[in-house]
């Protein structure tokens, strides 16, 4: 199968007061189509840099890409002009993030917005975009279509803000939905619902999802595959089972280690590795996981670990197999 998105050897650049900073540094992954790859990794490791380089968002930061390849059916993202890449976003990706209130305009109705939408991708009168519009809002499970059409952002739950984003992002029929921590801000029984609906509609409608996440249980939830990034590095990629059943980066195995239980208090952040990610401006050499992991040796410290490639999966860990050893037999 052919993939539907190649990030290749990928890296972007920021000019902040100190010069240039690397927040994401030469990262490969793969989606294909129908499939649901999940982004992980704690705050600050790149996962919104990475997905607004792929809708190229960031040329209105102060952000480039410096190197590397998006290659999206093939044809080169990191190369199309802001016009071109307009009509990409209006008709092939969508992105929805995670407070779906700054998205949403205050002043219009729900209704007003979505046929808007429809109506700037799809060549429709207006009493079709309408129509269309219901059909999305029912499409992203919202009852009493025609009183919340009639309604405005404020007058709708988190939860049914967030599915009228996602109705929003379908507009254009995507073929790529990127999704930043879309379920973050709600509780757990709405995020529930959420992922439930992201994981119908795949199926429905055959589209690709980036899902990014801080939290390894939501991943579990939603995700074929699953990316791992640590201060702008992928540091393991697998398919689920893969990354639940047999974690083969340290770090990923203290992701996994963090996931509160069931009946536990919810996690806002990560908790449980010890330390914390390292500042943007001061990258330690060699892993740059190497102050926080147990299992660092002196070639962790002094230099950047190979990425192994095996069975369809990728790790970047000079001891990666010590560790596989040393944890089966700890259990
Ligand atoms: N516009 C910007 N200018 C300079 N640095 C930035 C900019 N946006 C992000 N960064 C830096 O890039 C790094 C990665 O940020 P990013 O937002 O991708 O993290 P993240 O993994 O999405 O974290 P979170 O889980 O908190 O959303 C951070 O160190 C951040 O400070
Ligand atoms: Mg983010």
């Amino acid at each position: 199968m052919k993939p539907l998105l190649e990030v290749k050897n990928l890296s972007v650049d920021f000019k902040n007061d100190q010069g240039y900073v690397r927040p994401v540094e030469n990262i490969s992954f793969q989606v294909n189509p129908g499939e649901t790859v999940c982004i992980v990794g704690e705050s600050g490791s790149g996962k919104s840099v990475t997905s607004m380089s792929i809708m190229r968002l960031l040329d209105y930061e102060n952000g480039s890409i410096s190197e590397g390849q998006i290659l999206f059916q093939g044809e080169d993202l990191a190369r199309k002009s802001k016009e071109e890449m307009r009509k990409i976003r209006g008709n092939d990706i969508s992105i929805i993030f995670q407070e779906p209130m700054t998205a949403l305009n205050p002043v219009f109705t729900i209704g007003k917005q979505l046929t808007e939408a429809i109506l700037l991708h799809q060549d429709k009168s207006k009493n079709e975009a309408w129509i269309r519009a219901k059909e999305l809002l029912e499409l992203v499970g919202i009852n009493d279509i025609d009183v919340r059409m009639k309604q405005y952002p404020h007058e709708l739950s988190g939860g049914m803000r967030q599915r009228v984003m996602i109705a929003i992002a379908l507009s254009c029929d995507p073929k790529l939905l990127i999704a930043d921590e879309p379920t973050t801000a709600l509780d757990v029984t709405i995020e529930a619902q959420i992922l439930n609906l992201l994981n119908e509609l795949k199926e429905k409608i055959n589209m690709s999802i980036i899902f990014i996440t801080h939290d390894m249980g939501v991943a579990a939830e939603i995700s074929d595959r699953i990316v791992v990034m640590y201060a702008g590095k992928v540091v393991e990629e697998g398919d689920v089972f893969q990354i639940f059943d047999e974690p083969t980066h340290p770090y990923t195995r203290g992701l996994l280690n963090s996931i509160p239980s069931e009946e536990g208090p919810r996690q806002e952040k990560l908790t449980s590795i010890k330390g914390t990610i390292p500042s943007i401006n001061n990258m330690p050499g060699g892993c740059r996981f190497n102050p926080r992991c147990e299992y660092a040796t002196s070639q962790c410290i002094e230099k950047e670990p190979q990425l192994y490639k095996e069975n369809g999966r990728q790790v970047a860990c000079w001891n990666y197999k010590e560790v596989i050893k040393k944890e089966s037999m700890a259990q």
